[in-house]
């Protein structure tokens, strides 16, 4: 089997990039040379995952939480950003990478939503990969605004996940269900990150620091996901094959 084949692929993978600050420190270096790390690892990560199967990639750029930081630091991650959507354009259009953001828009400098907004119009035919950056994004804060949306009943999940995607800016495109969460960096918590669509998630949970990661972690990562039984809350075939002599044992009565 080449390498590449995975029997169960997660099409959706989202990744919570962390330890760039740490990465740096280590190293005796500020903390924005971590980030500017952790966006060579992203040019990796988007090389890689087409190539792998992933149809949807999304990555947590920035926080609404992480406004708590200097704003030093904020400035630093925007302008890795925009020179990222900036410098990736014409590779996306010709790879078929179709580049969206998810979170609050109103917030961020004009020139970066100037990019992101180009680049999204640029990119939007790409069908290989959906690559989205989520930036100013809070999931609890876009479950409210969804809630709003949705009016007092909610609807069906399927039509709050509309609701959501309205409040994401992307009226009438529903956020696939995530089916690979990957941390980095060694904390194992959520972070506010999609929490709706995470709901199935499997979770992957890796030491490696983000400035290091790249096709290897994410190749080990899908590994890890293979591994994994996926039931959404039924049975696995194998389960299911067991309860024949649990219901027959249930049903015989002594004579
Ligand atoms: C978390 O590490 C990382 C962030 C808050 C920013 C992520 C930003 C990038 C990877 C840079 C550019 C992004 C793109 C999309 C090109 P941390 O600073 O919290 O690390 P620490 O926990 O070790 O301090």
């Amino acid at each position: 089997m080449p390498s590449t084949c995975y029997e169960h692929r997660p099409l959706h993978v989202a990744i919570i990039m962390d330890g760039n600050g740490r990465w740096a420190t280590r190293r005796g270096l500020p903390r924005i040379a971590g980030h500017s790390a952790g966006a060579e690892a992203v040019e990796r990560v988007v090389e890689a995952a087409p190539k792998l199967g992933i149809r949807s990639l999304t990555l947590f750029a920035f926080a609404s939480d992480n406004w708590k930081r200097p704003p030093a630091e904020v400035r630093g991650i925007f302008a890795l950003v925009e020179r990222f959507v900036k410098r990736a354009v014409t590779q996306c259009v010709e790879e078929g990478i179709e580049v969206r953001a998810v979170g609050r828009r109103d917030r961020l400098p004009d020139a970066l939503r100037a990019a992101i907004e180009e680049t999204e119009a640029l990119t939007r035919n790409g069908k290989r990969l959906t690559l989205r950056f989520a930036i100013d994004y809070s999931s609890r804060d876009a479950l409210v605004s969804a809630a709003s949306i949705a009016g007092a009943d909610g609807g069906s999940r399927e039509a709050f996940a509309y609701s959501l995607a309205m409040a994401y800016g992307e009226p009438g495109r529903r956020l696939p269900d995530v089916d690979l969460l990957i941390r980095t960096a060694g904390e194992q918590r959520l972070s506010d990150f999609l929490l709706w669509e995470s709901a199935y998630a499997e979770i992957h949970f890796t030491r490696v620091l983000w400035p290091d990661f790249g096709e290897a972690a994410l190749r080990t990562a899908m590994l890890d996901f293979e591994q994994r039984h996926r039931t959404f809350g039924g049975l696995s075939a194998y389960d299911a094959a067991a309860q024949t002599p649990l219901t027959t044992e249930l049903e015989w009565r002594p004579a």
